[in-house]
């Protein structure tokens, strides 16, 4: 890194400034070099860029709090933090903040009660028999476009199957999945529902998705049957209570928001190594049980959470650093992965790293992801069949440039990492 860069590190603006937006890793590094508990200088937002001192933060709930988890500086506070412990301002701002009817968000005891309602759904054999969907689904997904030869990989596959995957765990009945496709951004090629204007089902998905669910959840308790929505709409908390139907549908419809972005952004990300390095392609086409640390390893390099914030409840240490009670903190998932006290050779893509299950691209403590096995299948299930289906994959040279200088755009966001766009050629299989 050349003195001019360093200089520009130490002044840019992260959650701006659209530079960082291809490559954030010098950034990362270069904070990392300066210190793994950093402050930057125009929100005061703590960034973490170390292992050990991530996991410190993510696990210690009793210091801080996950009520700013999504947006960390944004908006502002709605209170001006006093004192050596501010858990009392924030338990009484809690619904001025953004998101704060959601897990996410929540602090335990609430949130230890609306994560055990997800437990009831996340059981072995339901992610067993959501297992069994996928592989149906792959090849449904790619039977829509395999003959063309080529695709945009996110539009033609990675959304409309981490969707459905989504929709068939909750039990949305299969009849409905059409809809869910057109109301959620993924309208099947040709279908009748595909065809309808965004008004006639909604303008607000997530809005659209609680009103659905509550009528789902509704309709079970007044009359449950054998199904996994059912199971749902009878969960009780803990301590034996039933919880209200919007609290239950909530909980449903934030696996949508939490795990379908999320999930196409690790299968583009994917896709991406495999078209940009015929030499990892082609050690997974001899032997398919290289697979699953493939993913592994994709969700290391690219985590597609990007920054995850806490808001320090109390006057603390992180590392070296003091953390008065009120500091926003950010850890940022895809820096700490990239950690060479933890990883040797954090920057190189590869498939014989012992240590690769120690990433933190789904979080730590207690609101590490749910939703991780099920991604990870996802993962799995999904480069298997495509490279059953799918020979000589490559990146579509027209779109993303020669591979000596591609060119790939991503979301120009701080909290998420994502491709907009992966085009890729391949040989249908027939
Ligand atoms: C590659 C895919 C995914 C990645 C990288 C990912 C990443 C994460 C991370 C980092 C967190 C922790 C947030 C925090 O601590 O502030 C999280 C939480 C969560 N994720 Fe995922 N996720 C993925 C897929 C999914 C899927 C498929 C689902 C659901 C089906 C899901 C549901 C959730 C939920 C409900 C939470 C909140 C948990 C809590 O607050 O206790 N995620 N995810």
């Amino acid at each position: 890194m050349t003195a001019d860069f360093a200089a520009d590190f130490d002044t840019v603006d992260y959650f701006t400034d659209q530079s960082l937006v291809p490559d954030p890793h010098p950034y990362f590094d270069h904070l990392r070099s300066k210190c793994p508990v950093v402050r930057e200088p125009h929100y005061g937002v703590l960034a973490i860029t170390g292992y050990d001192e991530a996991n410190t933060v993510l696990k210690d709930t009793d210091t801080f709090s996950s009520c700013i988890a999504v947006a960390g500086p944004f908006p502002p506070l709605p209170f001006t933090p006093e004192g050596d412990d501010i858990t009392d301002q924030i338990t009484a701002h809690r619904p001025l903040m953004p998101m704060f009817e959601h897990m996410v968000t929540m602090d335990p005891p609430d949130h230890t009660d609306a994560r055990s309602l997800l437990n009831r759904l996340l059981t072995p054999s339901r992610l067993k028999e959501n297992e069994d969907f996928m592989w149906r689904l792959a090849d449904e997904c790619l039977d829509d476009f395999i003959g063309d030869g080529k695709c945009e990989f996110l539009s033609a596959y990675a959304k409309p199957f981490s969707l459905l995957v989504i929709a068939d765990l909750l039990g949305v009945p299969h009849e409905d999945h059409d809809e869910f496709r057109t109301v959620l951004g993924s309208p099947r090629p040709g279908s009748v529902v595909g065809s309808l204007d965004h008004e006639s089902v909604g303008s607000n998905p997530l809005q659209w998705l609680d009103e659905k669910f509550i009528s789902y959840l509704e309709d079970r308790r007044a009359t449950p049957r054998n199904d996994v929505l059912t199971a749902l709409a009878t969960a009780k908390y803990p301590d034996g209570s039933t919880p209200p139907v919007l609290e239950v549908a909530r909980s449903a419809t934030f696996l949508f928001a939490a795990g379908q972005e999320t999930t196409t952004k690790l299968l583009s990300a994917s896709l991406k190594v495999l078209g940009d390095r015929p030499d990892i392609q082609e050690a997974l086409r001899k032997d398919r049980s290289r697979i699953p640390i493939f993913v592994e390893e994709a969700l290391r390099m690219d985590a597609p959470v990007k920054s995850q914030f806490r808001l320090a409840k109390k006057n603390t240490t992180v590392g070296d650093m003091d953390v008065p009670a009120g500091t926003t903190l950010m850890v940022c998932p895809g820096a700490v992965n990239r950690d060479p006290v933890r990883f040797a050779n954090p920057h190189e893509f590869s498939l014989d790293r012992k240590n690769v299950r120690e990433h933190i691209a789904f979080g730590r403590g207690v609101h590490s992801c749910p939703g991780g096995p099920l991604a990870r299948v996802e993962g799995r299930v999904s480069i298997e069949r495509i490279l059953d289906r799918m020979l000589d994959i490559e990146i579509d040279a027209d779109k993303h440039g020669p591979a000596t200088g591609r060119s790939y755009s991503y979301e120009p966001t701080f909290i998420l990492r994502g491709l907009t766009e992966i085009n890729i050629t391949f040989t249908p299989v027939a």
